[in-house]
């Protein structure tokens, strides 16, 4: 088991088994209360609370919002001898805890902090990079905005949400989540911010409106850039631009399959380009096979029979043409359609493709004129 310490406000370090809190506390029964959490670093054998005075700025800021009583001087010396008693490691997270205190005794908070040793191996795993899954948050982007009963900001202690999110990641195969608006926004991780580079520039995802944390690491990483002259920017991120991050490593890696407009160009080769494609091929199935590889070798600039979604975006370039909308094919040139998500698992959801014919549903079709755009938090291309 890993190392730890535990300190309770008013009390010191305690034994790490000691009773903390009583079994009506509003932080245990209701997730009524907040914390912070930062890192403890071996500087030259000393415990070094990493950007202490910002996270205790927020947790103040977390208590003074849920209008919980903040004592600040009592955690500054609580901080202190906790990180005096704590026998080094490499690294650890210390986590500060404060809630709303018994029911049935109003008005007296219960505080506590832990020191947790982290697992290197982890971090180092961690930093090598990541694979995120997207999970959608269900609300908008701007949802928090004139809602103060929403705590939106506050690191409130109910995390089985964030918890939930994490999981359900690791179950798909990926390392984590990154949680989206319904209206097509990266929002972030469920206990991390996501920052994007653009170009010559930096953006993450604004607090306030949208609810999220207001993350300490990504106003040091801000401020450091800043500080080397790299522009810096709070902006909603569209969930499409993530797919287009300047650095290959970030981008999205599955691959795209045969785009709809390069399905056609097959199509087109074998059936249609007599003449032009293969003139003395009669064999279909060979016609086939061959106008397959053709045509995805166009798009595949590193030659590995497959398209990815790096090489099949839209916005990059590719045989010559300027960009590749020419490989997908709009909705409306199918007369055909299709329904998304009328089957519940998320995974199959059905979408337009020229091999696909329809699906037969009960009810009315109801035509529009002029038509109206797909729902973009439902029908993005995020599949
Ligand atoms: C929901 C959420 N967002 C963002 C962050 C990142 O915040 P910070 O950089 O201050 O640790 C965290 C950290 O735990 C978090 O839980």
């Amino acid at each position: 088991m890993s190392r730890q310490l535990v300190a309770v406000l008013g009390r010191g370090v305690v034994a790490t088994r000691d009773p903390i809190a009583s079994a009506d506390d509003m932080g245990l029964v209701r997730g009524d209360g907040c914390f912070d959490a930062m890192r403890v670093l071996d500087r030259d054998g000393v415990a070094e609370v990493e950007n202490l005075a910002e996270h205790l700025a927020r947790f103040a800021r977390s208590a003074a919002t849920l209008g919980i009583a903040f004592d600040e001087d009592g955690w500054r010396s609580l901080v202190a001898d906790a990180a005096q008693a704590w026998p080094l490691t490499p690294e650890a997270v210390l986590k500060l805890v404060l809630t709303r205190g018994a029911e049935s005794d109003p008005g007296m908070p219960t505080g506590f902090l832990t020191i947790t040793e982290l697992d290197l191996a982890a971090m180092r795993r961690a930093r090598a990079g990541i694979g995120v899954r997207l999970l959608g948050r269900g609300y908008a982007s701007d949802a928090f905005a004139d809602a103060p009963w929403l705590l939106g900001g506050v690191k409130l202690l109910s995390y089985a949400v964030n918890s939930a999110a994490k999981r359900m990641a690791e179950g798909f195969g990926d390392d984590d989540a990154l949680f989206t608006s319904t209206d097509g926004y990266a929002l972030e991780g469920p206990t991390s911010a996501v920052i994007v580079r653009r170009g010559d520039r930096l953006l993450t995802t604004p607090s306030g409106a949208t609810g999220i944390l207001d993350s300490v690491t990504g106003r040091q990483i801000f401020a450091r850039a800043a500080g080397e002259g790299v522009a810096t920017s709070h902006e909603l991120i569209a969930v499409t631009d993530l797919f287009d991050a300047d650095d290959e490593s970030q981008r999205e890696f599955r691959q795209r399959f045969i785009p709809s407009g390069l399905a056609n160009e097959i199509l087109l080769d074998v059936y249609v380009r007599r003449v032009s494609f293969m003139p003395h091929e009669h064999s279909l199935n060979r016609r086939l096979y061959q106008a397959y590889a053709e045509e995805v070798r166009r798009v595949d600039s590193n030659h590995d029979g497959v398209i990815s979604a790096a090489e099949g975006d839209i916005d990059a370039a590719s045989d010559g043409f300027q960009d590749n909308s020419r490989l997908f094919l709009p909705a409306t040139s199918f007369n055909r359609f299709a329904v998304t998500r009328e089957i519940n698992d998320g995974l199959l959801a059905p979408r337009f493709a020229p091999s696909q014919r329809a699906w037969v549903l009960q009810g009315a079709i109801a035509p529009v004129n002029p038509a109206v755009p797909a729902s973009l938090d439902r029908d993005i291309d995020d599949r």
